[in-house]
């Protein structure tokens, strides 16, 4: 059941001890602030330096380092799109960085991974589409591929908790 292979948490996704963690980077990869400042100081320097070798990555895309200092093994930096109304395919870009981080993350013999809410802080894009797109996105990929076992939707604030709930569980909210 993919339903099965889907956990719904509000933590911080630093603390997380999966294989891969997905960190919201920009497409410099060096750094900022939100989530991917929380996962680099969690890091430590060395994720910096990884990073820098890696000469970035454009809106959609995923690349993959070490977790260093973290429980996870890995970090998946994905570049989330910035929200322009929707004008920009946001929604595709948006669902692409899913595709692509959860595809890393395969190639990389990761059982389980976890995402924060890509997109929906700094880069202002509305909360209720982004979940949308957040779980079609994998609901979509669990479907046709069975090595991820667990794909954690890990929320930090409330808002993004309450739609990916209302979404997950529609019974039950
Ligand atoms: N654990 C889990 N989620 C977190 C954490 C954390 N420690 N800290 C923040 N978040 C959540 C935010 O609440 C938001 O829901 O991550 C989500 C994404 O928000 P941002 O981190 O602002 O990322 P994003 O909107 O994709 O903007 C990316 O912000 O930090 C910069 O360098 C980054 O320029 C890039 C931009």
């Amino acid at each position: 059941m993919i339903s099965d292979r889907i956990e719904l948490i509000k933590a911080d996704i630093t603390t997380l001890n999966v294989d891969a963690i997905v960190n919201a980077a920009n497409s410099s990869l060096l750094g900022g602030g939100g989530v991917d400042g929380a996962i680099h100081r969690a890091a430590g320097r060395m994720l910096l330096e990884e990073c820098r070798s890696l000469g970035g990555c454009p809106t959609g895309e995923a690349r993959i380092t070490k977790g260093y200092e973290l429980k996870a093994r890995y970090v998946v930096h994905t570049v989330g799109p910035v929200w322009k109304g929707g004008i920009a395919d946001e929604p595709g870009k948006l669902a692409s960085c899913y595709y692509e981080s959860l595809i890393l993350a395969e190639v990389n013999k990761c059982s389980s991974i976890a995402f924060p809410n890509i997109s929906t802080g700094i880069y202002g894009y509305p909360k209720k589409e982004a979940a949308l797109i957040a779980i079609n996105s994998v609901n979509d990929y669990l479907k046709s591929h069975d090595s991820i076992q667990k794909v954690i939707f890990c929320c930090f604030d409330c808002d993004n908790y309450e739609y990916y709930a209302r979404i997950l569980d529609p019974g039950n909210n």
